[in-house]
């Protein structure tokens, strides 16, 4: 009885962790394919931001944070069709982690900027927390 009910719990859990809870997010294609294009920028950037700040070059990681993830980095999709902007086509809150993500780029790069290694250290994960927040939230399909 006891073996039973283990099983039933186990083959739950699987079933739980199986299923998708996030919130699906329809983008039109052109969009879906500009905000991917994004993303590899972002990932990008952040391994350059990681290798600077390892290298102790704090102020060029603030440069690098600042153009390619903080508010320096957005508008840029800005002189596309309607259709081909990420932003306007996301759900509001989708997109307030997004922009939220700017700002937090912006703090860390700030103070990576005055040359401050240890509070840019401490700010660093910043960097990530929207895009755990965002890709643990929404998906596109
Ligand atoms: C506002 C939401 C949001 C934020 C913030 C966000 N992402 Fe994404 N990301 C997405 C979505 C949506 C996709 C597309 C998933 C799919 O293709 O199914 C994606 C895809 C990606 C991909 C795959 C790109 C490809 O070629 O398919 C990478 C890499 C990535 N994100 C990295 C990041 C990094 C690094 C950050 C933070 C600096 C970040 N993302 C922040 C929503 C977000």
């Amino acid at each position: 009885m006891k073996t039973a009910f283990l099983i039933a719990a186990a083959l739950f859990s699987t079933q739980v962790l199986a299923e998708d809870a996030r919130q699906l997010a329809p983008l039109p294609p052109a969009a879906q394919e500009a905000l991917r294009e994004e993303m590899r920028g972002n990932l990008l950037a952040l391994n350059e931001i990681l290798t600077l700040m390892a290298d102790g070059k704090v102020k060029e990681a603030g440069e690098v944070a600042e153009k390619s993830l903080g508010r320096g980095a957005m508008g840029k999709h800005m002189d596309k069709p309607f259709d081909a902007r990420p932003g306007p086509n996301m759900p509001r809150e989708m997109h307030r982690i997004g922009m939220d993500g700017h700002g937090d780029a912006s703090e860390f790069a700030k103070a990576a900027a005055s040359g401050d290694r240890d509070k840019a250290l401490a700010l660093l994960p910043k960097l990530t927390s929207s895009c755990i927040a965002c890709h643990f939230s929404y998906r596109i399909r």
